[in-house]
């Protein structure tokens, strides 16, 4: 029978080892948690990293490794300290992630990292052919493996390939100044369906590949010598069902079983009855806004002072890429914003923001989904940005606002939240006393339609609309020679 091979960077469990023993702990991050639920319901296997070096798995772990990824239908793809400085850390991280999301200045060009990033990407093809069979369909997925279609086009010129991009796809004007753009694209090509989260992503890739490789492109499909390629949007759902039951599951918790993170929401809720929680919550990115949002949270407290004491703003940074420079010299900012203004408004009894920067298990993210009155995202890029479509799954009582940024892909199906420009701090700040004085009707009434639309499309029905398009090629493909 065939089967889907899934291909990502990271495989959704994190293998750590603490004490000589194994730790697994799920993966952070969109792809991971919103693939999950089609791999566990369909019959695929999933090929990627477990998250550790491989001179850190002493001898005598590396075969339990091997079953622990086993028993999630998972294959662990191990990669030396060397191999995640250039592949990972640098092309990935230092020249894709922030060209794409338009952070030119941060993009750096390394002719070790390219050939780096060139021979991970082909050990991950090479993984895929040691599990493929005829009839098999491969769905790659994201940024770190862009080359990979085509590298098992190579070897297996009739194999049915997808590729989904999880982050935005510039501007031609900003892709162009890639020095490999066109191996980059021809990388990408080798896959029968390319698929990106909005329309906007989609047209920017196919005007790269008409104007630097030359193709014939006609509305959504591009002409190869000898194949059809089409590209089209499918903008990733979340497990909808998952949220609302979690949802409603915390709700029943009696006073023993909460979370101590939810006793001390409970006892800000209780203390301070007419005061609202905004919530923050991303991994620790500079594509995120985190220090727009909290310098916007600053400017809103000295325009409208009289919310001091009415207002907690809960932040969760999860630690994410630490070993690139951006990224810390951005923790060090969002640390010294957060001291500031606490130290700017915090009166005896109050701190306007609760900061956490961790990681934290499923069920404390309800709590702060289900105890936050308003949820602050404001991405100054963002491929999707999922925790936006979780905050509203979560509110099982139809209200909440979700503010959230115009840069989110999420953004275009979600034209009940109340939309801002991330850098514009004066909106942002009018935007949150808005939500404040927003009636439980008018929440309602947003909500439900925001829920009705993330209900019908589902991450599952994301990944049937994408698999339905991708076996759908086979027929382009016959077309095609029949010509
Ligand atoms: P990105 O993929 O850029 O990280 P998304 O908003 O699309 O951004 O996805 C983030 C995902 O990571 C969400 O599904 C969210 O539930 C999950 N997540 C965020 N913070 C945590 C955390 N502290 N612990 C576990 N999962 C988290
Ligand atoms: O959604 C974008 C993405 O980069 C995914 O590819 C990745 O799984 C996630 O964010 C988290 O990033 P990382 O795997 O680098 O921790």
């Amino acid at each position: 029978m065939s089967k889907t091979i899934i291909i990502s960077n990271r495989l959704p469990l994190q293998i750590n080892i603490e004490n000589d023993q194994l730790e697994v702990t799920p993966s952070v991050g969109g792809l991971a948690t919103g693939l999950k639920s089609f791999h566990k319901e369909g019959d695929s296997i999933w090929i990627g990293w477990s998250g550790m070096p491989e001179e850190e798995i002493p001898g005598h772990l590396i075969e339990d490794v091997k079953v622990k990824a086993k028993e999630e239908d998972c294959i662990a793809v191990n990669l030396t300290s060397e191999e995640i400085d250039g592949f990972y850390y640098g092309f990935s991280n230092r020249t894709v992630w922030p060209l794409f999301h338009y952070f030119m200045e941060y993009t750096e060009s390394d002719d070790w990292y390219w050939e780096t990033y060139k021979k991970v990407n082909q050990k991950y093809a090479e993984e895929v052919l040691k599990h493929y069979e005829e009839g098999d369909h491969i769905w790659v997925h994201d940024y770190q493996l862009l080359l990979v279609p085509n590298m098992i086009r190579e070897h297996a010129p009739d194999a049915i390939i997808g590729f989904f991009n999880h982050i935005p796809f510039p501007s031609y004007e900003v892709f162009r100044t890639l020095p490999w753009r066109e191996e980059v694209l021809e990388g990408v090509l080798g896959a029968d369906l390319i698929g990106f989260h909005t329309y906007d992503y989609e047209r920017h890739f196919l005007s790269s590949v008409s104007r630097i490789l030359r193709h014939q492109v006609d509305f959504n499909e591009i002409t190869l010598p000898d194949r059809i390629v089409k590209v089209d949007s499918f903008p990733m759902g979340i497990d909808y069902e998952k949220f609302e039951k979690a949802a409603l599951n915390h709700f029943k918790n009696t006073a023993e079983d909460k979370s101590e993170l939810q006793r001390r929401l409970d006892h800000h809720l209780k203390t301070t009855p007419d005061a609202k929680l905004i919530l923050s919550l991303d991994r620790l990115d500079y594509t995120k806004g985190i220090a727009n949002r909290l310098r916007a949270f600053e400017f809103f407290l000295d325009k409208y002072p009289e919310f001091i004491e009415k207002v907690r703003l809960v932040m969760l940074a999860v630690p994410s890429r630490s070993n690139v420079p951006q990224y810390q010299r951005l923790k060090r900012e969002i640390d010294e914003l957060v001291g500031r203004i606490n130290g700017k408004f915090s009166t005896v009894s109050w701190t306007p923001i609760w900061y956490f920067y961790r990681s934290m298990p499923f069920e404390n993210l309800v709590d702060l989904y289900t105890s936050c009155d308003i949820a602050l995202l404001t991405p100054i890029r963002d491929g999707m940005n999922l925790v936006a479509k979780e905050y509203i799954a979560t509110r099982t009582d139809h209200t909440g606002i979700l503010i959230l940024s115009e840069m989110a892909g999420a953004a275009h199906e979600m034209n009940e939240a109340l939309l801002i420009n991330p850098n514009n701090f004066d909106q942002i700040a009018r935007t949150l006393k808005q939500a404040f004085e927003m009636p439980k009707e008018e929440q309602i009434e947003r909500n439900k339609m925001l829920q009705k639309r993330l209900k019908r499309y589902s991450v599952e029905k994301w990944a049937q609309d994408f698999m339905k398009s991708l076996r759908n090629t086979e027929d382009n493909r016959q077309a095609f020679e029949a010509m």
